[in-house]
This record gives structure tokens, sequence and C-alpha cells, in this order.
């Protein structure tokens, strides 16, 4: 089987997990070629992460044969320009979430977070995504979607007894927050293209879009979201910067609150939150209430260990669980994140879909549908209405 030459694009927070999960495939060869980001830190990376060659120019990377797949790990900003190319150049790609969204337009009004009418937002986001996906569908490569929550096992087991039973869902409660993204393009929708609800809430969005999907598919039915609410906030800036000592959120035109509910086709419901204003670690869970009982996924945190420690000082080389601010006091520590998040799961679906040329779990139309649902979401909140799709 032929080894499979990975590009790197970006070295940072979750460029590292990608590397954590690259070096554990099985089965395939695997090898991460080149890596290209602004960092300083860009030859230590490098060198850690034993990557033989490194530049400042992503484009270096589209006339290179032997780069078999481009895994872009870039502010969001980059993503539609990134993939279109890369995918035109015969490269197969993994985009890390979400895929695209609304960064600004020459002539908006600034800051566009808090300028810009979400519903033009909304129509410009979509008119652009259908055309980027439009390329993508066109290049036959495979686009791999960082949706990492379809991968943990808490949701693929979730999905196996959904699909195993037959039941209806009749309604899912998904959340992802915490205290806040260290990366400065979060602070602003011009990078992010949006605020908690995109960067933290696509990833449940993306969750109970895809397990309803899994009901669709066991019972053989055609199941849409036709309509969102949402209300979205920004709570940080209400605070004093004492207030703030224990948040790394420094939101300047995106909500650090989200609250979204979308309603299926079939009258079934989901409700998702996403937030930046969360003390106590990553909260990322998925409840799922069906005809048949309920499922509870305790993606982080989970009670696989808990402990009661009283000494921080000798914990200094412990790893705990992501963004808890202290190793002491009751915690819930999170055994083997990589795998327990998605990401080890993810990567290997990605590389045995490139090796055999299957879709994998989370591909373009998630990616779409995600970005969609979020952008509809904002429009909601703006009007302070429903919005039927
Ligand atoms: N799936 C997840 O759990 C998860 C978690 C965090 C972030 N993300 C997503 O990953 C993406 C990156 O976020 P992050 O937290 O790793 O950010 P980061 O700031 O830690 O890293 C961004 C990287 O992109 C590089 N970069 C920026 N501009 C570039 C350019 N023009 N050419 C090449 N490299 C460039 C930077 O040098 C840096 O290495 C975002 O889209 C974010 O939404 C996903």
């Amino acid at each position: 089987m032929k080894k499979v030459k990975v590009g790197l694009l970006g070295s940072g927070f979750i460029a590292a997990l990608h590397m954590n999960a690259f070096r554990r495939v099985y089965g395939i060869e695997v090898e991460v070629k080149t890596v290209i980001s602004l960092d300083d830190h860009l030859a230590e990376f490098a060198r850690q992460n034993g990557i033989a060659q490194t530049g400042r120019d992503w484009r270096a990377l589209l006339g290179d044969p032997e780069i078999d797949v481009v895994d872009i790990c870039t502010p969001t900003v980059l993503h539609p320009e990134m993939v279109v190319a890369c995918m035109q150049a015969g490269k197969h790609v993994i985009c890390e979430k979400p895929f695209t969204g609304y960064f600004g337009r020459p002539g908006d009004p600034t800051p566009i977070g808090t300028q810009v009418p979400k519903k033009l937002m909304y129509e410009r986001a979509m008119a652009e995504m259908d055309a980027a996906s439009a390329a993508i569908r066109a290049s036959g490569r495979l686009f791999c979607y960082g949706e990492d929550w379809v991968y943990t096992p808490a949701v693929a087991k979730t999905a196996e007894i959904v699909r195993a039973s037959g039941d209806k869902i009749l309604f899912m409660k998904a959340e992802e927050s915490h205290s806040g993204s260290h990366a400065a393009h979060a602070s602003h929708w011009s990078s992010a293209g949006g605020g908690a609800l995109m960067r933290l809430g696509i990833h449940p969005i993306g969750a109970v879009l895809w397990l309803k999907q899994v009901e669709a598919r066991a019972r053989k039915e055609t199941i849409t979201v036709t309509d969102v609410t949402c209300d979205v906030g920004r709570i940080f800036p209400t605070l004093t910067p004492a207030e703030r000592t224990y948040f790394g959120a420094k939101p300047a035109d995106v909500e650090d609150w989200a609250m979204l509910s979308l309603t299926y086709s079939d009258g079934t419901k989901a409700t998702i939150f996403g937030g930046d204003v969360v003390l106590g670690g990553t909260r990322n869970l998925m409840e799922t209430y069906t005809t048949g009982g309920a499922l509870f996924a305790n993606i982080e945190p989970n009670s696989h260990v808990v402990t009661y420690l009283t000494d921080e000082s000798r914990l200094r080389n412990v790893y705990i669980a992501e963004k808890v601010d202290r190793k002491t006091g009751w915690q819930f520590v999170c055994i083997d994140e990589d795998t327990t998040r998605g990401y080890t799961g993810e990567i290997q679906d990605f590389m045995e879909c490139i090796t055999v040329g299957r879709q994998p779990l989370a591909g373009i139309d998630l990616a779409c549908e995600a970005v969609k649902i979020a952008y509809a979401g904002y429009w909601a909140a703006e009007e302070g209405r429903r919005i039927s799709l």
C-alpha cells in the first residue's frame, strides 16, 4: 500500500493535535513531509514532530507532486481559498472546522461583526460557500471535514445504538463551551467568521446534523432541517478586568454566548449551546432522547478518572484536561484526550479514505450544512425571529 504524504498548513494548537493523531495511524504508512506556517516556533515544531521540510508560503505545496493531502489547520478566513486551490492542484484536503463563513467584503462598515446585517452575511456566505463547494466537488479529490465530534467514541456509540434500535430521535441537547480561545484570530469576525456559535457551537451542530442522518438512513427516511431560532450574547465586555481573571476569551466584535434551536422536517428538535464564558474545563456533551431511551455522550468532562488532589506543585507534569485552570480539588481527568475528543479516529478515517477512495464520515455536505445552520442562527438572533430554510 502506498505511503500517504501530507503537507501541513499551520503549526498552532490544532496542528499539534493532528500531529499526535498522524503518529497513531495504523495499517497505513503516513509521512507529514512539509509544514508551512508563519509562527516563530516553526523550526522547533518541525523538529519535535520529525517533519523534514518547513516553509512560509503555502502555495509551495501546490507544486509538490509528492504531497497527496494538505491538512489545513489555519485561521478559518483562510480555509476556502486554501481548500479550493489545493484541490484544484490535485490534492486531497483535510479542513478544520468551521469550513468557511463570512469574513467581510471591501466597503463593508467595520467591525463587521457588529456592523454588517446578519441576513446579508447569510446570503453572501451561502453564495460563496456554494461556489467553493462546487469547485470542491468538481475537483474529484476527497474533502475531509475536521469535525472530531463524530469520531468521538461517545458519539460513535450513540450512533451505533440509534442505528441498531431504529428508534426515532425526539430531541438532542448538545454543548461545547470553555473559558475562551488562546488564538488572536478567534476574537474577530473577519478572521473567525463569528464567535462562540461558529467556533464552539459548530461542533455540536455538526454532531446533531450527522446523528439525525444516521437515524434517517436506519429508518430509510429523508430528514432535513426546516427552521432555526437562536440567541447570542456578549457577556465578557460587561466584566471588569478582575472579573475576567480566569478567562482566555477576548471577544472584539464576536459573541461569547450562543444558544441555537433547530427543527427537523419530522418535527423533532435539537438545541445547541456554545459559550466562551464557562470555567471548569472544556464541556463537550450531547444528550439524545429517543422513542426507545436516553443516551448521554459525555465526551468531556467524563468520569473515567475523578481525582481530589491538594498540592499543585507536584502535578506540574501531569495533564488533567483541556482548559482547567488548576489541577487540585475535584477534577475529571480526561484519559487519552486525543482519542476521547475524536482526533485519533478522525485522522485514521481520513487516511483510510484517501488510501481506498471511500468518503469520510465527515465530508463536504456536513461542513456546508453546519455553516448554513450557524449563519441562519445569527440571522435569527439579530432579527429576533424564526428563520425557515
Ligand atoms: N477541531 C477542534 O477541536 C479545533 C480546535 C481549535 C481550533 N480549531 C480550528 O483550527 C483552525 C486553527 O485554529 P488554532 O487554534 O490551531 O489557531 P493557531 O493560531 O493556534 O494556529 C494557526 C496557525 O495557522 C498559521 N497561519 C496563519 N496564517 C497562515 C498563512 N497565511 N499561511 C500558513 N500558515 C498560516 C499560523 O502560523 C499558525 O501556525 C481554526 O479554523 C479553528 O477553528 C479546531
